[in-house]
């Protein structure tokens, strides 16, 4: 679908979940042109891991004519590029998508806020010079519905940033830090639009994603029978999103210019509860380890084995998320969406079905 004269976009994060499948979606239905911000990894340069990933979708012919890939870290000045790749960007772009972020939920406080909110400073000062001195017409920022912290009962406003965020772990107070940054600028004029995803699963009707990480380590610990005591309720809730939607959402809500100084959770309005989950798997994986939900406020780790108490140490992040209340404004999404063929998600039973199928066939989770 051609619907508008080729953009030229900049984006960090190509290489994550969310980067990799926005960047092929935006190859096959645009005929725009890429700036890639990539970082070595180890002996792997910009190139090779740019070319790895291209090839398993064979789209490798479209690097070095709509594909650009630079060497890059989003934690230094100018992200590390050269003078030249900056002009050549500024004279070049006009969209710029800050994808990249720690997202471990146990990253240590100096990485969580080095690379989230030092890593979008140094977004916002290059977005500056690219307003004011080359072409760029958006800035557009991925930040999380969690931002509000995943630790209150609470209704998260989209064009408010809570004053008394109540937050779970390090990415989060980082990526609150980084959008309270974000609106700063957006305050000051800078043409940016916020996308809050909730936590971000499979494709709606594949169950597919590329990475296992921020949920999925987490099911699979007790997939697994390594831990099988759960300290939350059988009717709370998680809100989890496709990736597809997230895609297809902020791509379709990027196009129009009315999202500019506005910011979209991009969540489900109907999160399934624990207890859905506890149904699922008694129907369809019953010889799978037996599972105990223990209200919180009864759940003592001291009382685990050790090796589970240790286990759970690490788990402590990720808690806030089975126990949350909290709930998400969704005028601005829904108002965006509306003719776009983009709709918000159903993430119901069949859809948790279709992710642990997922999951399991790829051998991720034990059957
Ligand atoms: N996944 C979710 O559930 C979720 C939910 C809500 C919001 N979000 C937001 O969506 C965005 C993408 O999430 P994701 O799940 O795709 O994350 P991800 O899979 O962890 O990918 C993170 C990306 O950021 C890059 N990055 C990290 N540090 C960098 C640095 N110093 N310099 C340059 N690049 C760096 C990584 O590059 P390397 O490959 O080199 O590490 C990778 O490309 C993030 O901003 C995240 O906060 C995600």
């Amino acid at each position: 679908m051609m619907n508008k004269p080729p953009r030229t976009l900049f984006i960090t994060g190509f290489t994550g979940t969310l980067g990799k499948e926005f960047v092929k979606e935006i190859l096959l239905t645009t005929e725009d042109r890429l700036y890639l911000l990539i970082r070595r990894q180890n002996r792997f340069s910009h190139w090779d891991r740019a070319r790895k990933i291209f090839l398993a979708c064979g789209l490798q012919y479209l690097l070095g004519t709509r594909v650009h890939v630079l060497e890059g870290d989003v934690t230094l000045p100018g992200f590390g590029l050269r003078p030249e790749e900056i002009e050549e960007i500024r004279s070049k772009v006009q969209e710029f998508y800050h994808i990249a972020a720690l997202t471990a939920l146990n990253g240590s406080e100096e990485e969580c806020n080095r690379i989230n909110t030092g890593g979008t400073e140094k977004a916002l000062e290059l977005a500056w010079d690219f307003l004011k001195q080359g072409r760029l017409e958006r800035f557009f920022y991925f930040s999380t519905a969690y931002v509000s912290g995943s630790r209150q009962t609470f209704c998260a406003r989209e064009d408010e940033l809570t004053p008394e965020p109540a937050h779970a772990n390090y990415y989060e107070s980082s990526k609150y830090e980084a959008e309270k940054k974000v609106r700063l600028a957006m305050a000051e004029g800078m043409p940016a639009t916020i996308f809050r995803p909730s936590i971000v699963v499979g494709n709606s009707t594949t169950g597919e994603v590329s990475e296992f990480n921020v949920i999925y380590p987490f099911i699979k610990l007790f997939a697994h029978g390594i831990l099988t005591r759960l300290p939350t309720r059988l009717e709370n809730s998680f809100n989890i999103v496709p990736i597809d939607f997230v895609i297809r959402a902020s791509l379709a809500i990027a196009k129009t210019k009315d999202s500019i100084g506005k910011t979209f959770h991009l969540v489900t309005e109907d999160p399934p509860s624990i207890g859905e989950l506890m149904k699922l798997k008694e129907a369809e994986y019953p010889s799978s380890p037996e599972i105990v939900i223990v209200p919180p406020e009864e759940f003592k780790p001291e009382a685990l084995g050790f090796e589970s108490q240790m286990v759970f140490q690490m788990l402590e992040p990720y808690l806030g998320y089975l126990n949350d209340h909290l709930t998400f404004e969704t005028a601005n999404t829904r108002r965006a969406l509306e003719g776009t063929g983009v709709a918000l998600p159903k993430t119901d039973y069949n859809f948790l079905k279709t992710l642990l199928k997922y999951a399991t066939d790829q051998g991720y989770l034990l059957v």
